[in-house]
């Protein structure tokens, strides 16, 4: 009697007990079981429209990488196949994910819908080696804007691992790459009208060693640094993740963080410089000098090329960390001052924006920046993307800006993982931020629902003064860029617990994607 009660218990309870793993992360919208299982073989077709061929090859190729499997793609429909198509009533990212005995059907909104599809069978796939449980999945994003920023700077990264990178924000649903292309220790994008921003910008003499500690004395490799991306480079990537259904976000950084371009054209700074491509993290005091007519003309010649390589509707222009000690000095500066009718030097950094942001509109294009931009006043348009403080974000939402949140203590990803990281972390920001902490931003928080639609959605970042490497880069992305893809794409129905769950068997998807990461949360380090 025990013992038909216990058979019984396991057949209704179904899931676990015959070792069905429905385990996604983000967490889709709705999962139900049905009957049955449906076999992934060589023998396997994928079958759609012209239209989806696209996606279509990319899974062949995952599949092909991760399980081995080599399916074939057909554009007649057959039985026993994987069939996808759209359906023009849904939202562009929606997708519904229908698995029985016989055949699967991936519909979507559009080809991103179907890819977001095609991203989660893949993880069925892997979970249950390729023969999937009978399910039906109905899915899409809370949030519009799902993000993470490569600062590539400090240190740079290879047009492959760049590629890399944005193959990981595919697997996790993101859909914008802000790529933080210039800053003080270098410039890393090819200016054809400025030859000398990549020829001198982009290399620095050495690099500090160690942690920056400005009360001892600083140590440095003497090693020469650098690397930039060739405007092909740069198409081919743009390309790359356009075909992920991500959109390429670039950064120029303006008035600060400018070193690498004053050092190639010092006549672009208040003091006409000798300056140098900067060998140590922090905030540089030289800055773009607001002035002079000069400093606008070669800002728009470098944007109008920028223009011309990024065809994202939302261009980054910096904003943060911006000292005024130049301004104040600059007769040049002051008397912009003085001719403006501007009261203070905060206000005159917003005159520096805003007149940027005009002549982006002139261009069809809007501007992303840094929350002090609000600082010195803003304009209505543009969007703030709100890193020293939540609630500085929060402020600009009830004011009516448009907003995308990487507050730092949810979002900054070169943070430390660990309470311990001395214990258990190279060197780097004894910031702490752990996958919990990523995973409890509320980006809504004191919001009204009609605020609440000034929230484009949320960003990851990862500042690369302490990340020399690739390896090390995934290490500090991974896991916690999943935390922060559920925040984005499953707001309405995150739980932590349940969320770790699913994690570890999307960890089996990094190991056979052959990505590094860490793996504190598994054992229980916080
Ligand atoms: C920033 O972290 N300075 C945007
Ligand atoms: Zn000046």
């Amino acid at each position: 009697m025990f013992r038909k009660l216990i058979f019984a218990i396991l057949l209704l309870s179904g899931a676990e007990s015959f070792g069905q793993n429905f385990d996604i992360v983000p967490k889709p919208v709705s999962v139900t079981p049905g009957n049955g299982r449906f076999v992934i073989s060589g023998k396997t077709r994928i079958c759609s429209g012209k239209d989806l061929e696209a996606p279509a090859m990319l899974f062949v190729s995952q599949m092909e990488k991760l399980t081995g499997t080599e399916l074939s793609f057909s554009d007649i429909p057959s039985k026993g196949s994987i069939k996808l198509q759209t359906d023009l009533a849904m939202d562009a990212e929606e997708y519904v994910l229908n698995v029985s005995k016989k055949s699967v059907s991936v519909t979507g909104g559009s080809e991103a819908g179907v890819y977001y599809g095609l991203q989660s069978l893949l993880q069925l796939a892997i979970n249950n080696d390729g023969a999937i449980p009978a399910v039906m999945i109905t899915d899409k994003p809370y949030m519009a804007y799902r993000g993470a920023m490569m600062d590539v700077s400090r240190h740079f990264f290879s047009v492959d691992e760049v590629k890399r990178f944005i193959d990981i924000l595919a697997l996790h649903k993101l859909n914008r790459f802000h790529w933080h292309l210039t800053d003080d220790q270098g410039w890393r994008i090819e200016i054809k009208q400025y030859p000398l921003l990549t020829s001198i910008g982009s290399i620095r003499k050495e690099t500090l060693v160690g942690q920056m500690d400005e009360s001892r004395e600083m140590k440095y490799d003497g090693i020469p640094y650098g690397g930039y991306y060739t405007q092909d480079q740069i198409r081919e990537i743009v390309d790359y993740a356009a075909k992920r259904y991500i959109e390429v976000i670039p950064e120029i950084e303006l008035p600060g963080h400018g070193v690498a371009a004053l050092t190639a054209y010092p006549w672009l700074g208040c003091t006409g410089g000798p300056y140098e491509v900067w060998t140590r993290w922090g905030i540089s005091k030289d800055v773009f000098c607001a002035g002079k007519e000069s400093t606008f003309e070669f800002i728009e010649n470098v944007l109008t090329e920028v223009l011309e390589l990024f065809p994202s509707k939302y261009i980054h222009i910096g904003g943060d960390e911006c000292p005024k000690d130049r301004w104040e000095k600059c007769p040049l500066c002051q008397k912009r001052m003085k001719d403006e009718g501007l009261e203070n030097e905060k206000e005159l950094q917003s005159y520096f924006m805003q007149r940027i942001e005009k002549w982006m509109h002139s261009h069809g294009r809007e501007i992303i920046g840094w929350d002090e931009i609000m600082d010195g006043g803003i304009s209505k348009t543009a969007i703030i993307m709100a890193w020293r403080d939540q609630f500085n974000g929060t402020k600009a939402a009830q004011q009516g800006n448009r907003v995308i949140m990487t507050p730092k203590w949810n979002c900054y990803l070169d943070y430390s993982q660990t309470s311990d990281p001395d214990k258990y972390e190279p060197i780097g920001p004894r910031r702490y931020l752990s996958i919990r902490q990523a995973y409890r931003l509320d980006p809504y928080d004191r919001l009204t629902p009609e605020e609440q639609h000034n929230i484009l959605g949320v960003q990851a970042n990862v500042w690369a003064e302490y990340i020399p490497d690739f390896q090390y880069h995934q290490k500090k992305v991974l896991p916690r860029l999943a935390a922060l893809s559920e925040v984005g794409w499953a707001y309405d129905r995150k739980n932590y617990d349940d969320f770790v769950k699913r994690l570890a068997s999307f960890a089996r998807l990094y190991d056979k994607e052959g990505l590094v990461y860490s793996d504190y949360v598994f054992k229980g380090i916080e």
